[in-house]
């Protein structure tokens, strides 16, 4: 069987934990997108050619959930070229037999508009900034909320307006917004909407 679940959504808006959840439920495999391009970001050089010759070991790093790491795969994600090079990998992840799903900011828009699936993940920046802050260690982290929302309101507006694949919600993806839910409510609605989709359940 082929079933594609589209993930998207800001960052820190529970895409990660919500993901993680239904694939582990429907037994299905997952890919975090931004993993691809915060690998690319961190290897620095020639991002277009670091794309290219990703590896899984890339994946594997264990640096890839910094702040830093974020906002250097925001970055190279604004080149076409960049994303080009990463779109035929996620494409035949998205088809694997046996299911798949993939979170990030295009899956349900450019990578997977066909996605049997579509949910868009969000929450106010304020929310996702607290949540960011709170994992790196709250009032012992290095850096001040406020610092850690700026960070936030930066990355969302680099996502959401840069040309090729912005972060938008597909027209047909069902919304989902974090802010008022428990993490376990949250997956119990995605898991629903997966159920409902699923062979033989109806539309
Ligand atoms: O989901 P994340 O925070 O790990 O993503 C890091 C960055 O990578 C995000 O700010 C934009 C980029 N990204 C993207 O452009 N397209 C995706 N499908 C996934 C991530």
């Amino acid at each position: 069987m082929q079933f594609t679940v589209a993930i998207d959504g800001p960052a820190a808006a529970g895409k990660g934990t919500i993901s993680r959840a239904v694939a582990l439920r429907f037994g299905f495999r997952h890919l975090d997108t931004g993993a691809l391009y915060r690998a690319v970001g961190v290897m620095g050089g020639d991002p277009v050619a670091a794309a290219r010759a990703l590896t899984p070991e890339d994946l594997a790093r264990d640096d890839l959930r910094t702040l830093e790491a974020g906002q250097a795969a925001s970055r190279v994600a604004v080149i076409p070229e960049v994303r080009a090079a990463l779109l035929e990998f996620q494409r035949r992840f998205a088809r694997r037999e046996g299911g798949a799903v993939l979170d990030g900011r295009d899956i349900g828009t450019v990578i997977c508009p066909a996605a049997e699936v579509k949910l868009f993940v969000t929450a106010s920046p304020e929310v996702r900034a607290r949540r960011r802050w709170l994992e790196l260690g709250g009032e012992a982290a290095a850096k001040p909320y406020d610092a850690v929302l700026a960070e936030v309101r930066e990355r969302d507006g680099r996502d959401m307006n840069r040309a090729d694949a912005p972060l938008k919600p597909a027209a047909d993806a069902v919304l989902l917004d974090t802010g008022d839910l428990s993490a376990d409510a949250a997956i119990a609605r995605a898991c629903d909407l997966v159920a409902s989709r699923l062979p033989g359940k109806g539309a």
